[in-house]
């Protein structure tokens, strides 16, 4: 009797809506099995739900990427589900509340570097051991072009800073035992995130050269070759899909 290869697992957080849940989606159209980790359970059911409906093996559980706890409940729950986790996009991110550099509450700094730059080291963290043990794995970080600094935004900005090196340091230890850890800058998707921050006059006039915004589809895209076995050479990049800037 032949063994049936079991399909990678593929966990993405923030996979409930937006370019996580695109993300999602690309990556059960190349046979992985998808664990949905996200905080809104809602909209994650709706996404497993989806996947269901096109035959890929899902889950959704509920999980604060800011919480060690709460991940490694998302772990073991997923282990026992779908097998050990192979694959880790880290889309999980707030934006916050916009104030200038001396407004910015303490408690908002400390949630959104919480999210956006503590969950996705504690996520990698947690993951990538197991799969350096096995000698394969692929992990993808959401960076963004606000990085740079970004008015009004400080918090979200050093956060997407700080995702960098992260980046950097877990592709420099474990690319030697086969996983390969990059990171995406999208440029602008219309996403939740972005839609209620942009007004009319810029939606209708994209400043971007391209001439119009991302479908979260085409960061799925990218997502999908640096997680893929046909990515066998990039690690620790930082691969812009962002329409020219
Ligand atoms: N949309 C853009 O234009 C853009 C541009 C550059 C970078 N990005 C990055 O892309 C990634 C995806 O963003 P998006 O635009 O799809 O946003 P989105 O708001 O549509 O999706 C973010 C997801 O993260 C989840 N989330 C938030 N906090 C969480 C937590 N503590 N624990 C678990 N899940 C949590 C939300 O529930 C949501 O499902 C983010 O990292 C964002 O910084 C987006």
């Amino acid at each position: 009797m032949e063994l049936m290869e079991r399909p990678r697992v593929a966990v993405v957080t923030g996979g409930a809506n937006g370019l996580g849940r695109a993300s999602a989606l690309r990556l059960a159209e190349d046979g992985r099995a998808i664990a949905i980790w996200d905080r809104d359970a809602a909209a994650a059911k709706r996404t497993m739900a989806e996947l269901n409906r096109r035959d890929a093996k899902a889950m959704a559980v509920e999980v604060d990427v800011a919480s060690p706890e709460s991940l490694e409940a998302a772990l073991i729950t997923t282990r026992d589900f779908l097998g050990p986790v192979d694959i880790l996009v880290n889309a999980a991110a707030i934006i916050g509340v916009d104030a200038s550099v001396l407004e910015t509450p303490l408690d908002e700094w400390d949630r959104v570097l919480a999210v956006n730059l503590t969950g996705t080291y504690l996520a990698s963290r947690l993951v990538v051991g197991e799969m350096a043990e096995r000698g394969w794995g692929r992990i993808v970080n959401f960076t963004s072009g606000a990085r740079h600094g970004t008015p009004a935004l400080i918090p979200y900005a050093v956060s997407k800073a700080g995702v960098v090196p992260i980046t950097r340091a877990f592709a420099r230890e474990f690319t030697s035992r086969g996983v390969l850890v990059n990171a995406v800058l999208p440029g602008r998707a219309l996403t939740n995130m972005v839609v209620s921050r942009v007004p009319e006059e810029i939606v209708r006039n994209p400043p971007v050269a391209i001439g119009r915004y991302a479908d979260p589809e085409e960061v799925a895209e990218v997502v999908a070759f640096l997680t893929s076995e046909r990515n066998t050479y990039m690690s620790g990049g930082v691969v812009p899909v962002d329409g020219g800037g």
